[in-house]
């Protein structure tokens, strides 16, 4: 679908058909805002247009059929917000409409290693002018509010008029809004000479949510010397330039746009500071911008990037969600996070899910600074009031915390049942990454400042949520959906038993060792958050009698009670025009099939893996995988990482395909609703602690490589306690190399080796 390069997506014809795809694909963004690749120009034809400001949403009123107790009563939504992308032309009076001419030629490029998107056409219009269309446009990863574009047009066959409009537009829409409302109003449209800015607000809502207010602001600057004229009609703000185009000149035209909003700054200053950030973006000049963020993102590719030799849709694959997450989440401001989509649509409302501590944290923690995924933990920490708050709604008590399963502040948004209340092992992904953290950066500071409050407040959810069984003796969770959504109100989920096994254990240890390294500290957060020891007798004797299902027949860990009543067939037995069952099957025969949606026992045994014997991993694997239909996009990178466990390199291989290009070939036909940013870093997990085996003990850093037949060599860098390393694996010879730091230990196989900068170790491969 598009032209195979290393650091490059073309697409090098247009497909109006796959358009709202491109969309999605060419997607850019800095970390605070994000824009779909919208064209610049008029465009009649099917498009989502897109551009999101990180943190700033809309609470849209619930939509459900059957309200249940305990619903939230809205949805937050990252609005869609107004337009600044917009050139719009006219040639000898006939405005320029991508779909409706004649495309001589187009190409569009994704330039990863700067971090730009250009685009190339020649089209034909139906009064006969053939003219040539040059855009470059980026988001500034210095100047977090400007986004740049640099257009260009060019007459091909005749002298004509162009008449070229550069706009802001105000009255745009979320496609999924619930009840068809537009969010915004509009507060102030200034449009003269010297300032051009909207301000919008979102309108009112009956939650007590604050409304948002954005002001997008223009700089234009053309190439030619002329006067334009100013026009505000709508919602909608232009500059008009108007002038002679000689067949063969071009004409320019650099924009700078600037949008800020309430999340920074009061509404009063707003206008002002809009028109100050797009005036100072032109002072710098469209090559000082560009030069300053391509700076950055090399920074970034030489803490992140993974090279493969020898395949190259495999290095485009790898670096295009290397690329997507890096731009959906630059880590510099606690309040933002990382939602499904990132910027690239409006599906799963932009909110922050489970994904971001399950299957993002590593990637981050691994290629970033350290503060980027210490924000990240200090986002729930932030919004642990509103953990127990929603734990309260569903009548717990005594500080006891719910991590929603969707939110933007902290409130639960989602509104399914069999989720909301249910798909509880939430907390455990949030607890677990606090341990992530402070086992690889060995900054156990982060538990006694805040780790161990969040700890706690989800151990007592836990704690209370807990049945003791009084036939077996001991605590099951009843009424449960685990990872695999496609199974609900289960009992005993065996992921979520040992998951709450697991908080209750750390928090008891980390307890423990915060009373002896910080005991004034310790007493500070009990009595800030009325913390009486006696809750940890319960808290041991539920350590001590977890039930965990199993089957000792089979020999393997059950998913949940009941597991093998299920007929026993497997993911084999399925026709292949069945699949994917979610669009083929009534939902009660799904919920009745064994069928599992996603990684489940497999993704606890990816957690926990050092708690088993190699041979229960592999026989669990085996068994699960065969009945696994990977129906979410997270799923075949953990069961990828587990197969290159067990030695299974095949399937490994196999698996992580199916991850990496899932956007770029659009396997589930769904790349048009945005892309799957959180599942991206799937295949980052796949190589590195897949592949590679890397994998964080004891203040150590261990790798176990191997390479796929298919690669000649691959190398990934990573950031550890200061260091940065590089990994290379070739068929021969696995190389570290130090560029920066120390570490102290490395073990490759078993072998400890210490490492100073500048070393370069080369050990051979393990066949
Ligand atoms: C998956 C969830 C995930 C959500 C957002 C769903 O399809 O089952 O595990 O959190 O998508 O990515």
């Amino acid at each position: 679908m598009f032209v195979e390069n290393e650091w490059k997506i073309i697409e090098d014809s247009f497909d109006a058909n796959r358009h709202q795809m491109a969309e999605s694909i060419f997607s850019i963004g800095n970390g605070h805002m994000g824009q779909r690749a919208n064209f610049e120009e008029a465009y009649s034809g099917k498009t989502l247009p897109g551009n999101y400001i990180g943190g700033v949403f809309f609470p849209d009123k619930t939509r459900v059929g059957w309200w249940k107790n305990g619903y939230p009563d809205y949805f937050a939504k990252v609005v869609n917000a107004p337009t600044w992308i917009g050139i719009h032309s006219w040639i000898d009076g006939e405005l320029l409409d991508l779909a409706n001419v004649t495309i001589l030629s187009f190409e569009r490029v994704l330039n990863m290693k700067e971090g730009t998107l250009s685009k190339t056409c020649v089209v034909e219009m139906k009064n006969g002018a053939q003219v040539e269309i040059k855009s470059t446009r980026f988001i500034s990863m210095t100047e977090s509010e400007i986004g740049v574009i640099h257009y260009e047009l060019t007459a091909l066959n005749f002298d004509c008029t162009l008449c070229m409009s550069s706009l802001i537009k105000s009255d745009v829409r979320n496609q999924d809004s619930n009840y068809d409302e537009c969010f915004w109003q509009s507060i102030a449209q200034i449009n003269t000479e010297k300032e051009c800015v909207a301000v919008d607000k979102t309108i009112p809502n009956p939650f007590g949510v604050p409304q948002f207010s954005v002001a997008t602001a223009m700089k234009n600057v053309f190439s030619r010397d002329i006067i334009t004229v100013h026009k505000t009609e709508g919602g909608i703000l232009s500059e008009i330039a108007g002038m002679k185009m000689r067949k063969g000149e071009p004409v320019t035209l650099d924009k700078y746009a600037a949008q800020v909003s309430t999340l920074n700054y009061e509404e009063q200053e707003l206008a002002q500071i809009a028109l100050q950030r797009a005036e100072d973006a032109a002072k710098k000049g469209y090559e000082s911008l560009l030069k300053s963020h391509k700076k950055v993102w090399a920074e970034k590719w030489k803490q992140s990037d993974i090279v493969i030799k020898g395949d190259v849709k495999a290095q485009q694959g790898i670096r295009f969600n290397i690329f997507q997450l890096q731009q959906t989440y630059t880590g510099e401001d606690s309040r933002l996070n990382i939602g499904p989509k990132g910027f690239t649509g409006e599906k799963y409302g932009g909110v922050t899910y489970w994904d971001t501590e399950a299957f993002c944290f590593p990637f981050y923690l691994s290629t970033s600074p350290e503060t980027v995924s210490r924000n990240l933990l200090l986002y729930r920490y932030k919004q642990l009031d509103r953990a127990i708050a929603n734990a309260e709604k569903l009548g717990f008590t005594r500080g006891a915390a719910l991590y929603p399963m969707v939110t933007m502040t902290g409130d639960e948004c989602h509104n399914e049942w069999e989720i909301t209340f249910e798909e509880i092992h939430r907390n455990g992904a949030i607890a677990h990454a606090i341990y992530d953290y402070v086992t690889y950066t060995g900054d156990r500071t982060y538990l006694v400042e805040y780790g161990l409050e969040v700890l706690i407040g989800i151990s007592r959810f836990w704690a209370q949520r807990v049945t003791l069984s009084p036939t077996k003796r001991k605590y099951m969770i009843l009424g449960v959906t685990g990872p695999n959504e496609y199974e609900n109100n289960v009992s005993n989920n065996w992921y979520t038993n040992y998951y709450a096994r697991w908080c209750l254990r750390y928090t008891l240890e980390i307890i423990t060792w915060t009373k002896r390294v910080a005991s004034e500290k310790y007493a500070e957060l009990q009595k800030k958050i009325s913390f009486d020891e006696r809750e940890i007798g319960l808290w041991s004797d539920i350590v001590n009698n977890m039930y965990l299902p199993h089957d000792d027949k089979y020999g393997i860990i059950l998913q949940q009670d009941g597991y093998l009543d299920k007929e026993p067939v497997t993911v084999a037995d399925l026709p292949a025009d069945q699949r994917p069952i979610n669009q083929h099957w009534s939902w009660d025969r799904i919920l009745r099939s064994p069928y599992i949606k996603q990684a489940d026992v497999v993704q606890g045994l990816y957690v926990f893996e050092d708690e088993f014997e190699l041979e229960t991993i592999q026989k669990n694997f085996n068994f699960y995988e065969a009945r696994c239909v990977h129906e979410s996009s997270l799923s075949p990178c953990i069961h990828s990482v587990v197969a290159s466990k067990i030695g299974n390199e095949e399937k490994a291989y196999e698996l992580y395909l199916r991850t990496a290009r899932l956007d770029l070939d659009d396997y589930n036909k769904e790349a048009h609703e945005g892309l799957h940013i959180t599942s991206m870093s799937g295949s980052w997990l796949a190589i590195v602690k897949g592949f590679a085996g890397m994998r964080v003990a004891n203040n150590s850093l261990h790798f176990s490589p191997y390479i796929p037949k298919e690669w000649n060599s691959y190398s990934f860098s990573i950031n550890y306690r200061g260091a940065v390393l590089t990994v290379t694996v070739s068929k021969k010879n696995v190389t570290m190399s130090l560029t920066t730091g120390t570490i102290p230990s490395i073990q490759v196989y078993g072998t400890e080796y210490k490492l100073n900068t500048g070393d370069n170790i080369e050990i051979e491969l393990k066949k």
